[in-house]
């Protein structure tokens, strides 16, 4: 049975969700799935955007072959090389030798890394160059670190669509229209601050380059197609990429093992939501750190509060930390709390991973053992709710 789905008269998209799937990338929870999105154009010439992950493979030929309807297949556009798109890569220029593999030079080198030398013909393209497949003209857009070197983008002219490679995508499989509607956007910061977070920069150069098209349809390579009402999604790409938040709010994060931190946490948050405050609170050992990644993305205001462990910051604190880090976030206001009973160390310790993220308020609350009065954190409940 096939499953094609046109987007416009000759435009298929060849997709597929993978709901299977538990961690993307092997470390990422998707509990609803993924999608591998291609996109296949028939005009006097046919061309295909990009190819799908493994998983999906058979159903992915079975449908190509299908839509083709008999024709040849001219072109095969790589945007982006990374395996949940071009690991069918391989198969696909072997079952269509005469089709052109259309890319750049870095995605050439990365081809050839994954298939060894392939023997279809190529066409090596730079930013602005121009591809007519008869009344569709395509223009390659540069997007590199967006999210691998190699990135471009593909723009079809005639009917202002943007192939935005991995921008604009989002986790998520389980609703099954092809097209955004009124979107909760919690997936899609989730995807973006984990996948391409870090590379902010390059995200704001291309959203420059992207603001300055006319552009009817956005076809990333997972998640929804949207069609003309993405404002709100630019929007939220401008903030990520600039490190701005979305909200003045304060994300509290603890590791508490046998609920003393927890409960001081606790005592924070009901402080702050007294004082007018938008609080979000979460156990680190519970909440996996992508979500925890996304939240920190959102709020202004970063709160950690840990036990010290191993003479240090607690195990899970330590990687959310750490992760929080390398993803380059800028721009919060941050505060911790520790905890150790005969030697609190994860308070300063915390301290130096924040500092990356922000200003880190000098008001801190120290325990050692159970809380014993509640003074220190109305302390800091007033230094938060002031700068909020
Ligand atoms: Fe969806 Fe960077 O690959």
């Amino acid at each position: 049975m096939k499953s094609i789905k046109k987007i416009e008269e000759d435009i298929y998209y060849l997709g597929g969700a993978d709901r299977r799937i538990q961690l993307f990338e092997n470390v990422y929870p998707v509990p609803e799935g993924v999608t591998y999105n291609s996109y296949l154009v028939k005009d006097d010439k046919t061309a295909l955007l990009d190819t799908v992950d493994c998983a999906i493979a058979d159903e992915f030929f079975e449908n190509l072959a299908s839509a083709l309807e008999g024709r040849q297949l001219d072109y095969v556009i790589v945007n982006h090389m990374e395996p949940d798109h071009a690991a069918t890569l391989g198969r696909l220029l072997a079952a269509y030798p005469q089709a052109v593999l259309v890319t750049t030079q870095k995605a050439l080198v990365i081809v050839e890394e994954f298939f060894g030398a392939i023997s279809n013909q190529v066409m090596l393209v730079k930013e602005g160059d121009r591809l007519s497949l008869g009344k569709r003209t395509f223009r390659f857009i540069l997007a590199p670190m967006v999210h691998w070197p190699e990135v471009m983008m593909t723009y079809e002219e005639y009917g202002q669509i943007l192939f935005s490679a991995d921008a604009f995508g989002s986790f998520g499989a389980s609703d099954a229209c092809l097209f955004a509607k009124d979107e909760d956007f919690s997936e899609y910061r989730r995807y973006y601050c984990n996948i391409v977070g870090k590379y902010g920069a390059p995200v704001s150069s291309v959203l420059k380059k992207a603001s300055a098209l006319p552009i009817a349809m956005l076809c990333p390579l997972h998640g929804k197609i949207w069609k003309g009402n993405f404002d709100k999604l630019l929007e939220k790409y401008v903030a990520w990429s600039s490190y701005a938040p979305e909200e003045k709010g304060v994300l509290i994060v603890y590791a508490s093992v046998y609920g003393h931190t927890k409960c001081a946490a606790e005592l924070l948050a009901s402080l702050l939501a007294e004082r007018g405050v938008t609080v979000r609170i979460y156990d680190v050992s519970k909440t996996h750190p992508s979500y925890l990644i996304a939240e920190a993305f959102r709020f202004s205001h970063i709160v950690c509060a840990s036990i010290t462990y191993n003479a240090g910051i607690f195990v899970n604190m330590e990687h959310f930390l750490s992760d929080l880090k390398a993803h380059g976030l800028k721009n919060r206001t941050c505060a911790v709390i520790e905890n150790g009973g005969w030697a609190p160390a994860s308070g300063k310790l915390m301290q130096e991973l924040l500092s990356s993220v922000g200003t880190v308020l000098p008001q801190t609350v120290t325990m050692r053992g159970a809380l014993k009065e509640s003074a220190p954190v109305e302390a800091l409940a007033d230094a938060i709710a002031e700068t909020v």
